[in-house]
């Protein structure tokens, strides 16, 4: 059974796919994750994240490795190439970048046939932002997470400053408005919900609500 989980930055996406996948003991797949790590990669070797050849080859040519050091469904760890990328890939540059490296047509091909690979270890959450559409369409759940824009922006400032990077709010709910319009007006698999998504606006839901929520309709659909 695949879950497929998007909405745009900041709508509580990870946190319930996480938990979510722990609750029903799926596996748990961050899309994002992976994107991010091509987009690090190129701003370390001084690739343009806008040239689609020489993105597309990190993309096809990286080994991308999700580590389960509890040996549950739910990964700790993203390897690129054997590095431990796991902090590296949530740094404000690589926020900046990671819009430009996603929004090209040869890279989403990559990225969808390895996400697609994914469903051989079993029952899956995947979350991102075209998983209901054009990754799994044929998921048995979809949802669409949303909440406002100041709650999202909230929400990505603590994050941040839980990991120790202080940026004002403005600042941060900016770039991510950049981001969400970015990832929303880009011609290849633009952030949408799936005509038979779910629409969950989590703006006033604590995340074990939204959780329970989701786990229902998996329930329901069992
Ligand atoms: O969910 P996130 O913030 O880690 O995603 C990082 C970026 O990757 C974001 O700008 C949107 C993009 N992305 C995408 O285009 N498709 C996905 N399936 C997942 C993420």
């Amino acid at each position: 059974m695949i879950v497929a989980i998007d909405g745009p930055a900041g709508s509580g996406k990870s946190t319930v796919a996480k938990m979510l996948a722990e609750r029903l003991g799926f596996h748990y797949l961050d899309t994002g994750a992976m994107y991010r790590s091509v987009a690090l990669t190129a701003l370390r070797r001084g690739i343009d994240p806008d040239n689609e050849q020489g993105v597309s080859t990190i993309a096809r040519e990286a080994y991308i490795e999700f580590i389960h050091e509890s040996g549950a469904g739910v990964p700790t760890r993203i390897l690129f190439d054997g590095e431990d990328v796991s902090v590296a890939i949530r740094a404000p540059e690589v926020d900046d970048a990671v819009s430009s490296v996603a929004r090209l047509p040869r890279v989403r091909e990559i990225m969808v046939v390895r996400q697609r690979a994914q469903t051989s270890l079993g029952d899956l959450v995947a979350e991102g932002r075209d998983i209901g559409t054009v990754v799994f369409p044929d998921a048995e759940v979809k949802v669409y997470l949303t909440a406002s824009p100041e709650e999202r922006g909230r929400r990505r400032h603590a994050e941040l400053y839980e990991r120790g990077v202080h940026v004002a709010r403005e600042e941060v709910q900016g770039a991510m408005a950049q981001r969400d319009n970015a990832d929303s007006t880009r011609k290849a698999a633009p952030l949408s919900a799936a005509a038979d998504a779910r629409i969950v606006d989590t703006t006033d839901m604590s995340t074990v609500e939204v959780v329970e929520a989701i786990a229902k309709m998996v329930e329901a659909d069992r």
